[in-house]
């Protein structure tokens, strides 16, 4: 049995760095044009779904951050929506270009990081895009056959080079739950919100972290504008719970990745002449 899970997750709808739909009206009637940013995220996330349509989609795994939240530590500043109703509204015009790409896959929702968002939140912006209830989980479980994925928003972030080892002990715990715990075991353990793209397997386990929709940000550079540059993109699985008769992980993926823009170089080598 063969299934296909696009997992789409940190957009950040409602930061100047994050995804906006073009010429957004707000509760207010404002329009709101996207930045320079918006503009490069938002052609690439429509030839994303472009790219993507001619795949059948099963499931749509939206693990968290979807929504950028009132960013009370800055004050608001990183912020081109201020209100929560207005990116409630711009994130479900986001995802309408999904839901249009993909009408019959099935949709799953996870609430991210509670600083950007909080469950009812997510709610909202489910129930209006589906149009019935939707559950908002924090850790979801997805089983097709004998293989279980599980997907949860957070994973332990690094800024160090190497990325791998909070993947591999995600592994490691997942034995150790079903080890010590008696829980059901997952195949594949996804993670979000750190914005950069990373997996890490052994023999049948798989443990992946997805890029994200977010440009750098002035937190990102706080320290060195090329230290933390984000991954753009998102993740296909492809789950075949065959594969686990051979005794491999049945979770294979496909990364569709976008280049994170560099600064444009000011040259002042024509001066003085
Ligand atoms: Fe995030
Ligand atoms: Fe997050």
């Amino acid at each position: 049995m063969q299934r296909k899970i696009l997992v789409l997750n940190d957009l950040h709808v409602g930061s100047s760095y994050g995804l906006m739909p073009p010429s957004f009206l707000d509760c207010s009637g404002n329009l709101h044009s996207q930045n320079v940013g918006q503009r490069y995220l938002w052609e690439r996330f429509t030839a994303l779904m472009q790219r993507l349509s001619p795949q059948k989609i099963d499931a749509i795994v939206l693990n968290g951050d979807l929504l950028d939240g009132g960013q009370p530590k800055s004050k608001g500043t990183p912020l081109t929506l201020h209100r929560l109703p207005d990116q409630r509204e711009a994130c479900i015009k986001v995802l309408e270009e999904v839901k249009n790409t993909f009408p019959s896959a099935k949709f799953f929702w996870i609430s991210g990081t509670p600083y950007h968002e909080l469950e009812d939140e997510v709610l909202q912006v489910a129930y209006k895009l589906i149009g019935t209830p939707q559950t908002v989980r924090r850790t979801l479980k997805l089983r097709v056959g004998k293989a279980v994925v599980q997907f949860h928003h957070e994973t332990a972030f690094t800024s160090a080079v190497t990325k791998s080892g909070s993947l591999e002990r995600e592994i490691i715990n997942g034995w150790l739950a079903e080890a010590m715990n008696d829980w059901s075991a997952a195949h594949c353990e996804v993670r979000a919100h750190c914005h950069y793209f990373c997996y890490v397997g052994r023999k049948d386990r798989l443990a992946i972290v997805c890029p994200g929709w977010q440009l750098q940000t002035d937190y990102s550079t706080k320290s060195s504008p090329t230290k933390n540059i984000p991954d753009i993109g998102c993740i296909v699985l492809t789950v075949d719970d065959d594969l686990l008769d051979f005794g491999c992980c049945p979770v294979t993926f496909t990364p569709y990745l976008y280049k994170h823009p560099g600064p444009s170089i000011v040259d002042i080598s024509g001066r003085g002449k």
